[in-house]
């Protein structure tokens, strides 16, 4: 007796086995799901850091919405940071490497190359891919700190969004043009804003502790470069999106994801091993790092053609071909990919890494690669996609912001059409 019922207990067994392994989509034996949120960890962002001297405040972040769109900022009146930042294009510009100053009136990938109003010479690519201004509140500092002092740039050039608001009007490529030399730009701008009552007014009013010394001094109120900074930096860092099917999933909303999305999010943290880099509320640890990616263009200063990354700002050659880990939010929205815009789609992103980090730049070898990225990851044509339909979850086009945020003004105080009367023609 007692043997039959064992051999009746092992058919059973083994029947359930067979029978299970059969239904690939009974959800007990894949367990897709399970708790994905605590298994891995997963987060929504956190509240906006503000700096000490630049709190929530509308009217500079008004005065900062203006001031992105508004030509003035260009010495030669040829582009506006919505340029290459144009909301219809996730705040990026939708080309390989973008085209800053010149006369064209196209935004995105049509846009054109020209030549500088002041000498007539040609005016090149920018020499890198535009990143989004999305959710550049959450960039991390250089020690892996949430603070308003996050590394910006795919080098790290810059700390927090104030620092780098200053920047893109000194770049001949992307703004200047030859007007003026990068030094005194600056001065020229703050002086040209000035000149309009308007910009007067509504500096004053974003500005009234700055507004009211001048008052005691008994000096004429006048644009300082640092407010320049910091209003461009107050209507940035409200750029912040919540609302994607992910963040959706993670506040409890199991059905926010596909199945095939949550695949690809489990291989994402496992197999695919892209959370080593790619992770925390923004999906990027902000650290710089050689990945090979093939260099495009006309490339930064210390070599033409190629791009040091890291070292082109520290001049250390441990940094060299190291780049910036970018977060991965709205990346469905601001295709081409990496610093030069080399690959096309979110599909040839996961093959690089699937190769083993190729097509390579010829001079990085596999002992210069982080070691994650030395080993091909295996990952069938059904786990690409899976991974990519995960990206694509990472979705939000600013869907909670005030609608103001994601307007384009119909006018800026200078008078100038805004975004230099250029438009995105999808
Ligand atoms: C011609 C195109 C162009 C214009 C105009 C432009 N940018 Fe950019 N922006 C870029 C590129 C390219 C980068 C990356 C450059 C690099 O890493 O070296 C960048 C980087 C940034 C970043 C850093 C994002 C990050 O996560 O590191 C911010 C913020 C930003 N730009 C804001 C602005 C603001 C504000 C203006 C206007 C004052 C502006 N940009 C004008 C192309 C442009
Ligand atoms: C070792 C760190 C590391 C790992 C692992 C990693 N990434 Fe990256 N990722 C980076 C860095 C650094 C860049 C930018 C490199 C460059 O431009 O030269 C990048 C760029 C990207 C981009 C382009 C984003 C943009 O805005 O241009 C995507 C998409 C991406 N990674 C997805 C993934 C996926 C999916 C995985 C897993 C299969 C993964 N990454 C694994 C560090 C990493």
């Amino acid at each position: 007796m007692k043997s039959i019922y064992k051999l009746l207990i092992i058919f059973l067994l083994s029947s359930t086995v067979l029978f299970n392994s059969c239904s690939e989509d009974d959800p007990i034996v894949t367990p897709i799901e399970g708790d994905l949120v605590a298994e891995f960890g997963l987060e929504t962002l956190p509240d906006i850091p503000y700096p000490p001297d630049n709190q929530y405040n509308p009217d500079r972040i008004e005065l900062g919405r203006l001031l992105f769109y508004d030509p003035i900022l260009s010495a030669e009146k040829a582009s506006t940071c919505g340029t290459c930042h144009h909301p219809g294009l996730g705040f990026a510009d939708g080309r390989k490497l973008p085209a800053g100053v010149g006369n064209s009136l196209e935004i995105g990938p049509k846009r054109q190359l020209g030549v500088s109003k002041t000498t007539l010479l040609p005016i090149g690519d920018v020499p890198r891919n535009s990143p989004t201004v999305f959710n550049t509140a959450f960039n991390l500092d250089s020690t892996g700190k949430l603070t308003p002092f996050g590394v910006m740039f795919w080098d790290g050039r810059a700390r927090g969004l104030e620092d780098q608001a200053v920047k893109p009007p000194t770049s001949r490529e992307e703004m200047k043009g030859d007007l003026h030399s990068p030094n005194n730009v600056l001065t020229f701008l703050c002086s040209s804003m000035d000149k309009v009552p308007e910009y007067m007014r509504l500096f004053k009013k974003a500005f009234p502790e700055e507004a009211k010394e001048y008052e005691e001094r008994g000096d004429e109120f006048m644009v300082t470069k640092k407010m320049l900074g910091k209003a461009l930096a107050a209507f940035q860092r409200e750029l912040v999106t919540r609302n994607s099917a992910y963040d959706r999933f993670v506040m409890g909303d199991k059905d926010a994801l596909t199945d095939n999305q949550k695949k690809g999010l489990r291989l994402f943290f496992t197999k695919a091993k892209c959370n080593t880099c790619h992770n925390g509320p923004n999906f990027s640890d902000y650290k710089f790092v050689v990945q090979g990616v093939p260099q495009i263009g006309p490339g930064k200063k210390l070599l033409a053609g190629e791009d040091f990354g890291r070292e082109e700002f520290t001049q250390q050659v441990s940094g060299r071909f190291a780049f910036r880990t970018p977060t991965l939010r709205n990346v469905s929205l601001t295709a081409p990919y990496m610093h030069d815009g080399v690959l096309e789609t979110l599909e040839d992103v996961v093959q690089f890494y699937n190769n083993a980090s190729r097509p390579r730049h010829p001079k990085v070898t596999d002992d210069m690669l982080h070691p994650v990225l030395r080993d091909p990851l295996g990952l069938t044509d059904e786990e690409v996609d899976q991974l990519v339909d995960f990206m694509k979850a990472l979705e939000d086009n600013g869907s909670l912001l005030d609608p103001k945020l994601m307007e384009i003004p119909d006018k800026v105080p200078s008078g100038l059409p805004p975004l230099n009367g250029a438009v995105f023609n999808k």
